[in-house]
């Protein structure tokens, strides 16, 4: 056994640089939404726990102060090289953890290692700036202020259960280059996963304190972390739900929103259908759907829809669907709740005259991708987040149409627009009311240094190497007077 769970497979949390015994004894199991098996169990931290972990964090960011940028940056080159070694051994927790294809789970293991190194590049290059008050009327260039940036304190990192690894990355890491100290509270279904994670950081040489976990289930402890008055910002990726209610109970705690999204992909009528239709099939179900960017509604006219939708359908009625351990790409969904509510919307719409194409079928927790034609605007599916595997087809008259139904959207994170015509790409990509605007690809994250952001209620704030540093540092300004 590791340092970071016992025979019996109980994961500690990483308190002040040990990985902590279980003080409460409060633990929960970890069972895999593939085959129900056991995995693990990580502990229910108190909020005597809590307490303790922000104490050690405070005291940590006098120690991480010490250390200088170039030595943050080997550490974390350090916990790029561990991941890679470790992870074929990390995957295949993850697969289990949270029923995710075996080559996505390498991926994603790999995709944090390049974002670790690609952030400690980012960190190294930090700079000031100086400004003279002769710049301004009336100003005197005695007058020099000297702005650089300087951490906030204790970042609280709260990361999603679908990317449990690269997503706790994304926060932990740019936090850590900014100069602050990091508590991660990981999903409960993929903290065991996000607990190796930590591990590889722990054993690149992080400073007790640096970087600590309290796992438990949000629901139970979370508010009491969230409104602790030693948190200092708040990353948050997650539903617009618990968003939300975290934007209203964390008062004057400053806060990055990654939320839900409702992408909309609209294929104008000079598209390449054939293109198009792949590329889609690519975005809407890889990971059953599970992906905040996936596309999660066609907007298309009825000149193109016939042939698009008989396109989708052929890519559709291949693709593998079953266990992730045999790289499928349609597995179980994270938990029961999930595949109800799948089924839910799916029964809604064509209860409500939607056309199915293909689908309809659930074995357990097991949704399979579903495609509906003829979607309309009263059907649940037509606005709601479905997190798994549906494809909605919206039928519109033009375009003016289309980006009316897709700013209806009270989300508000990717869209794709598909044509062969550049201008038209972009007078479209202009009016919609999103983060990003994919022209001719499927709606997605990467690469990671790009801005990734969300609108309305798919967030506020800006990830992406950079602007997360950004996010999670703060201007200071010393200002010297020259007095001759
Ligand atoms: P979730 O249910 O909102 O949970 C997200 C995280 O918040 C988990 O760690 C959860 O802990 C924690 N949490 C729940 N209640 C809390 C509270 N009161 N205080 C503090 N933390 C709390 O979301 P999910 O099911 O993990 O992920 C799916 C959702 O996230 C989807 O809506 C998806 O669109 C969105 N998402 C967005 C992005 C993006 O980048 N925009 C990326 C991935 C996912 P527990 O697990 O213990 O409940
Ligand atoms: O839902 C996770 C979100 O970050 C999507 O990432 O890279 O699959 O588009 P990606």
């Amino acid at each position: 056994m590791s340092e970071l769970c016992n025979e019996k497979h109980t994961y500690g949390n990483l308190i002040n640089g040990r990985w902590a015994e279980y003080a409460s004894g409060n633990v929960i199991t970890i069972t895999s939404p593939v085959d129900g098996s056991f995995i693990g169990e990580i502990q229910a931290v108190s909020k005597e726990e809590v307490d303790e972990v922000i104490r050690y964090s405070k005291e940590g960011l006098s120690l991480w102060a010490c250390v200088p940028i170039f030595e943050k940056a080997r550490i974390l080159y350090k916990a790029a090289e561990l991941l890679e070694e470790r992870a074929e051994e990390i995957a295949d927790i993850l697969m289990m953890e949270i029923a995710k294809d075996r080559k996505s789970s390498v991926s994603e293991v790999k995709r944090t290692a390049d974002f670790l190194r690609f952030t400690a590049d980012a960190g190294k290059s930090l700079e000031g700036i100086a400004v003279s008050g002769e710049n301004f009327p009336g100003g005197s260039r005695n007058k020099i202020s000297y702005v650089r940036r300087v951490p906030l304190g204790t970042v609280l990192a709260i990361s999603p259960f679908n990317y449990p690894i690269n997503l706790s990355a994304s926060k932990i890491a740019p936090a850590l280059m900014g100069g602050n100290t990091v508590i991660l509270k990981p999903a409960t279904q993929g903290a065991i996963s996000a607990l190796h994670l930590v591990k590889a950081l722990q054993d690149a040489g992080l400073p007790g304190g640096v970087l600590q976990t309290v796992t438990g289930k949000g629901s139970e402890i979370g508010d009491y972390i969230v409104t602790h008055e030693n948190i200092n910002f708040i990353n948050f990726t997650g539903s617009t739900e618990v968003g939300r209610h975290l934007s209203k109970i964390s008062c004057m705690t400053p806060l990055l929103l990654e939320l839900g999204g409702k992408d909309a992909a609209l294929v104008l009528e000079d598209a390449d259908l054939t293109y198009a239709a792949s590329n889609i099939v690519e975005g809407a179900f890889s990971y059953s759907g599970q992906r905040c960017t996936a596309v999660k509604r066609i907007i298309t006219t009825d000149k193109v829809a016939d042939q698009l939708v008989e396109m989708l359908k052929t890519r559709i009625e291949k693709l593998p669907v079953g266990d992730p351990r045999d790289n499928v790409v349609v597995t179980p969904l994270i938990d029961q709740k999930s595949a109800d509510f799948a089924e839910f919307l799916i029964q809604d719409a064509i209860g409500k005259g939607a056309e199915l194409i293909v689908g309809n079928k659930r074995e357990g927790n097991l949704v399979y991708p579903t495609l509906l034609d003829k979607v309309t605007v009263d059907m649940e599916i037509a606005w709601k987040e479905p997190f798994s595997p549906i494809l909605p087809v919206i039928r519109v008259k033009d375009m003016d149409e289309a980006v009316e139904i897709a700013n209806r959207s009270e989300y508000g994170l990717q869209s794709s627009v598909f044509t062969k015509d550049i201008n038209k790409a972009f007078r479209i990509a202009e009016k919609l009311e999103v983060g990003t605007v994919q022209i001719n690809n499927k709606t997605e994250r990467g690469p990671d240094h790009f801005p990734f952001l969300g609108v309305k209620a798919s967030g506020m704030g800006t990830q992406g190497v950079k602007y997360s540093i950004e996010a999670m540092t703060r201007p200071k300004a010393i200002t010297i007077n020259l007095t001759e």
